[in-house]
């Protein structure tokens, strides 16, 4: 559906859990996040049916995150059991014990995985609990034919690694995307802008110059030159995407984000569990959907990234 802005309004991200097994320095601080209580968290059949609706709605593309969303209790049986469609995911890929079997069968149009240093201390400083080598050993067990990392690039903590992560990217047939870090309740370094380091690659023949959008992505993207494979930038604070931006959040706590910087969440987990009519939830979704804002506007969120999934 569209909203009142004309932007068609079709991707809703789904965190499924609050919880994380790293606690990375931009995202979470030292001693984690408090946790919603179990009997706020939306259950899987709460879940469905809120896909349920806004595919009524419209809505094609659905990406799940977290927190982690690999550690939720129950998630494999749950990803396992989805009708056909397009589903993502999201995920930090260093969950121990994960069986990789389970997901490389589940019926997932793309995966996407995050690592913002290729370096072992590095890796354990930004992410605090991370083993690199957790991660490496997932993603060589890893099948997508959809698969893209993503590297949040930070002031002299990960800029020396753009090249690293490009070849790193076409050993393991992904897309590798760069990302701005945007500012939430967190800390971790400084902020690195994404156009100074793309103007490089670019004077230095190794991505193409003209970039391309998709639709639906936030990212745009840049042929390798000469080899096969595209690089991604994520721009979030130097360019921004509002005028494309196609997408709302359901929060594992089920509330209904229509910005990532708003400040203001609508509750919908109430008459979830109060309402036995599926078209009231739709008529309360598409009320709200009219309702998302242009651009961030009011007071900026406090919460974690954690918490709104990304
Ligand atoms: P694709 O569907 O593969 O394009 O993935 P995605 O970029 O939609 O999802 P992913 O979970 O990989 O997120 C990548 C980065 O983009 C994260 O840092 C997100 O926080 C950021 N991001 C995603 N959507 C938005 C958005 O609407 N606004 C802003 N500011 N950042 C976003
Ligand atoms: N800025 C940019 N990206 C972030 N992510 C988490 N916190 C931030 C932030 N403050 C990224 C993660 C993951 C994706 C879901 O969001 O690294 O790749
Ligand atoms: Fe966990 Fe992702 Fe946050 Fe890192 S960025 S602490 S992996 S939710």
């Amino acid at each position: 559906m569209q909203d009142s802005f004309k932007r068609k309004i079709d991707y809703l991200r789904i965190s499924l859990t609050d919880r994380c097994n790293l606690r990375c320095r931009y995202c979470m601080p030292a001693q984690g996040v408090k946790k919603f209580s179990h009997r706020d968290i939306l259950s899987f059949e709460e879940i469905e049916r809120v896909i349920r609706v806004c595919r009524e709605l419209g809505f094609t593309k659905f990406r799940f995150t977290g927190g982690e969303p690999l550690v939720r209790r129950g998630v494999m049986d749950f990803l396992e059991q989805l009708p056909p469609g397009d589903w993502y995911l999201t995920t930090n890929l260093a969950v121990d014990g994960l069986d990789l079997d389970r997901l490389n069968r589940l019926p997932l149009a793309g995966l996407n995985v995050s690592c913002d240093s290729l370096k072992p201390d590095r890796y354990r400083w930004i992410t605090r609990l991370g083993e690199l080598s957790a991660f490496l050993q997932n993603l060589a067990g890893v099948r997508s034919d959809n698969l893209k990392i993503n590297a949040v690039v930070m002031k002299g903590f990960n800029e020396d690694e753009i090249e690293d992560f490009i070849d790193f990217g076409e050993r393991h047939r992904a897309t590798v995307r760069f990302i701005e870090k945007m500012d939430f309740a967190s800390g971790g370094p400084g902020f690195s802008s994404l156009s100074e380091i793309k103007k490089q690659l670019i004077t230095r023949g190794i991505i193409e110059p003209e970039g391309k959008q998709i639709r639906n992505s936030v990212s745009s993207y840049h042929d390798l030159k000469g080899r096969a494979g595209k690089v991604g930038f994520i721009t979030p604070v130097s360019r921004h995407f509002c005028p494309t931006c196609s997408k709302i959040r359901l929060k594992a706590n089920g509330e209904i984000k229509l910005c990532v910087f708003a400040a203001e969440n609508f509750n919908l987990r109430d008459l979830l569990r109060s309402e036995p009519e599926d078209g009231v939830i739709r008529d309360r979704l598409a009320e709200l959907i009219a309702r998302k804002p242009f651009r961030p506007e009011g007071p900026r969120t406090k919460e974690t990234m954690a918490e709104i999934g990304g």
